[in-house]
């Protein structure tokens, strides 16, 4: 991978910001845009603004062509059996809740969840509950926890595949192999996992995939909602009106096919179109490429924190972290080691809770500073980032 190459698609390097180049490392929450993607999204509103599957003029269909073929490039991304089994949503909240709403859940039956998910992956299980559904709790990556968990009454499992926490993963083929010996479902999280290493979901098994664009490369409100089509063809969408249905009286209505039924209303197109070429940059680049640079930038920074004597979030070991280093300095608060990073030198990182309160309440920690790498990041960039961490620290003794 030629790093130095590679940042040239991404216009925001040719931006100074008090002089000096931005070094991004907030890429767990929103990714930077290459110029391709870019272009794509440009090409739509420039050429064929339009809408898909309805207007049979010429950019109704150029739209409706674009938009199939972005299907199927997003299927071949995940290595999906069918382009049907590509749902397009806004994000990877969409996904769960539709998900969440569309399964026909009863008062009784059972949802679990890890300790350690996303509020996109709890909050909407938590509503359930009112109409009577359970919802319990396993501890992340615990698999003798999860068998314990995994009763009869348990019809999904929806569970996070790399904590956006600390970066760390679940042994996710071992628990959905768990999960169907169950005869559970399971939905996974994949926010954290689909954009930094290669997913092949017909190996992999899971009833429902999804994941987000935005941090992919992709346009913002831009997601996929994989799921197998035997099992997309029993919910019962959530979300309707425009586009889900083929006909209608004012007594009822004829479902359209599978997966325009899901899609409800006027789409992103720009955005679904763009999607696509992120996928196609990222393939060109080569997901098992990504993966190895992240972690091998990821080896480096934690060995220098921890030489530091700086705590670590996650497995101690980077090569179950992926991209993400989540840490706290005894005595400076994770906001103002953010801010300081974002005033001395332009590195923006996230401080917080990074929407995984539950688990911060749980340990009654506040939150933590997160540094989340992707493609374009450099050693150089490390080094830099490393050597302001140490200023930070050094006020501290
Ligand atoms: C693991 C995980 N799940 C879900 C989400 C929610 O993603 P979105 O806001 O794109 O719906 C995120 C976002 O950071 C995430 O990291």
């Amino acid at each position: 991978m030629n790093i130095n190459q590679i940042k040239k698609d991404f216009p925001i390097y040719n931006q100074k910001i008090n002089g000096m180049i931005p070094i991004y490392m907030d890429s767990a929450c929103v990714t930077l845009k290459p110029n391709q993607v870019i272009k794509a999204i440009n090409k739509y509103y420039k050429e064929f603004p339009a809408c898909a599957g309805r207007s049979g003029h010429t950019y109704g269909r150029k739209v409706t062509e674009e938009i199939n073929h972005a299907r199927k490039i997003m299927q071949d991304f995940i290595r999906a059996k069918r382009k049907e089994e590509i749902v397009f949503t806004r994000n990877t909240t969409e996904g769960i809740n539709l998900i969440a709403n569309s399964l026909n859940l009863k008062s009784g039956d059972t949802v679990l969840t890890s300790d350690k998910e996303h509020n996109s992956n709890l909050i909407p299980f938590q509503l359930l509950q009112e109409k009577g559904i359970i919802h319990k709790i396993f501890n992340f990556g615990d698999i003798e926890d999860f068998k314990s968990k995994l009763t009869e009454d348990v019809k999904l499992v929806s569970t996070v595949f790399t904590s956006n926490l600390d970066g760390t993963s679940q042994p996710i083929e071992e628990m959905i192999r768990l999960a169907h010996k169950d005869k559970s479902l399971i939905l996974v999280d994949g926010a954290q996992a689909v954009p930094h290493k290669e997913i092949n979901v017909k190996k992999l098994d899971a009833d429902f995939l999804v994941f987000s664009g935005h941090k992919m490369l992709g346009p913002s409100g831009t997601g996929v909602l994989y799921g197998k089509l035997h099992l997309l063809e029993e919910l019962k969408p959530f979300l309707v009106g425009g586009d889900t249905v083929k006909n209608s009286t004012y007594t009822g209505y004829e479902p359209e096919d599978i997966p325009e039924r899901f899609e409800a209303g006027l789409q992103n197109y720009a955005g679904i179109i763009g999607l696509a070429e992120a996928a196609e940059y990222l393939k060109k680049i080569g997901m098992k490429n990504i993966e190895k640079h992240e972690y091998k930038l990821n080896q480096y920074i934690s060995g220098k924190l921890i030489d530091m004597g700086i705590t670590l979030l996650g497995d101690t070991d980077p090569s179950k972290r992926g991209g993400i280093i989540s840490f706290n300095i005894k005595g400076v608060h994770h906001h103002e080691v953010a801010g300081i990073l974002n005033e001395s030198s332009n590195i923006m990182i996230r401080s917080g809770m990074h929407c995984v309160h539950s688990w911060f309440n749980k340990h009654g920690l506040d939150g933590s500073a997160r540094i989340s790498l992707y493609l374009y990041n450099t050693k150089e960039e490390c080094d830099i980032l490393i050597e302001e961490i140490r200023k930070i620290k050094k006020f501290t003794e």
